[in-house]
């Protein structure tokens, strides 16, 4: 099922918790809603389910246009953070429920139960209250209910917020996998920027009510559109810092951080001298023999990566380097930026030209 949000608005008062939503999602797709607490992603996706009117705007799910129709009428497999599964009844029954709800037979709702537990690893606990199974086991009875009635979207709202670390990458893995066999139009809600990016044929970053940008994760992460989602994406976050363009090229406090030349060479044009915000990923500094040169202020290991702090001028940065590497706070380090790593933004925060 293809969807499509044509200028979706929600406003309570005067303020628009989601503020002219356009997206179109592909039959089959995986969307990854992010952004951070507040922004509009539950409201978003209430509006989906129709569990919320629009102020605005219009939803089509393939041809239909469903902005008014009843939840119930929709096809959605919903799923929330907690998994809102009924603590009396078993694994089954909780399953089975939205079928026999729908007056399904018993035996065929039994059978269709049976092979959603199973799509969803959960053979073997069937009889088991939820209180005797893991957060994970418990959200993926959440799962298997939501997708017995066969939908043709399902929605996901923070649904591995309540699992610990190890289960939240287990089960967010799983719901891939399972969303790949059932090939069912998936919208994907998260404030977790790993979780989306590691899950999403594409993410929609929202911020105050606004798509920021919709596209696949990898190019994302390395063409951020603006100062907000440069920030949002990464761990650790982007060094930005304000800094000029001169003749000589890119320049912080006298240190040259890209050269006239290289500029050149990769932008073909360069941009009228000032100042600029710019970024650069941590792991876009690389250490080499011709450079600038930085002190160290501290050094963090963090298994596969060392951080490393420095300053230039007033300016805290952080560089990400290979754990083999021996380096101590107060040793200096010769680094460069990697090529297009340099990342230009103008004066309202929107991304220019990469160097
Ligand atoms: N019923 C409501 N009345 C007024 N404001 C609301 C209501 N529901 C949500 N909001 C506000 O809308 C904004 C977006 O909320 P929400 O969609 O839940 O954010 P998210 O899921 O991204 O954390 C928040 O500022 C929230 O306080
Ligand atoms: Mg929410």
């Amino acid at each position: 099922m293809e969807i499509r949000i044509e200028n979706l608005t929600k406003a309570y008062g005067d303020f628009k918790a989601v503020d002219g939503m356009t997206l179109n999602i592909a039959d089959g797709e995986l969307i990854g809603l992010l952004g951070p607490s507040g922004c509009g992603k539950s409201t978003t996706l209430f509006m989906l389910a129709g569990l919320n009117e629009p102020t605005s705007g219009r939803i089509f799910f393939g041809d239909k246009e469903v902005t008014h129709i009843p939840p119930e009428d929709r096809e959605i497999g919903l799923v929330f953070q907690n998994y809102a599964l009924y603590p009396h009844m078993t694994v089954l029954d909780n399953i089975t429920f939205p079928l026999i709800n729908r007056k399904v037979k018993k035996a065929e709702a039994i059978e269709r139960a049976t092979e959603m537990a199973h799509l969803v690893q959960l053979d073997g606990l069937l009889n088991r209250k939820p209180s005797a199974l893991s957060g994970g086991q418990q959200q993926r009875v959440a799962i298997a209910r939501a997708l017995v009635k066969k939908p043709q979207v399902l929605l996901l709202d923070e649904p591995l917020s309540n699992l610990d670390a190890k289960l939240r990458v287990e089960t967010r893995e799983e719901i891939k996998r399972i969303q790949s066999e059932v090939k069912i139009t998936t919208i994907f809600v998260t404030h977790d920027q790993e979780e989306a990016m590691s899950i999403s044929n594409r993410i929609a970053v929202m911020n105050k009510g606004v798509v920021q940008q919709y596209d696949a994760p990898q190019s994302m992460y390395l063409n951020p559109i603006n100062a907000f989602v440069a920030q949002f994406l990464g761990t650790p976050q982007i060094n930005m810092f304000n800094a000029q363009i001169t003749e000589r090229g890119a320049e912080l406090d006298g240190t040259l951080l890209c050269s006239e030349s290289r500029m050149k060479a990769e932008a073909g044009e360069s941009l009228p001298n000032g100042t600029y915000q710019m970024g650069i990923r941590p792991e876009s500094l690389e250490l080499c023999d011709d450079g600038f040169t930085v002190t160290a202020d501290s050094v963090r290991m963090t298994g596969r990566d060392l951080l490393i702090f420095f300053h230039i001028g007033d300016t805290e940065f952080r560089a990400l380097t290979h754990s083999d590497q021996h380096i101590q706070a107060g040793d200096k380090l010769c680094l460069r930026i990697r090529k297009n790593a340099l990342i230009i933004f103008d004066e309202n925060g929107n991304s220019l030209v990469k160097y």
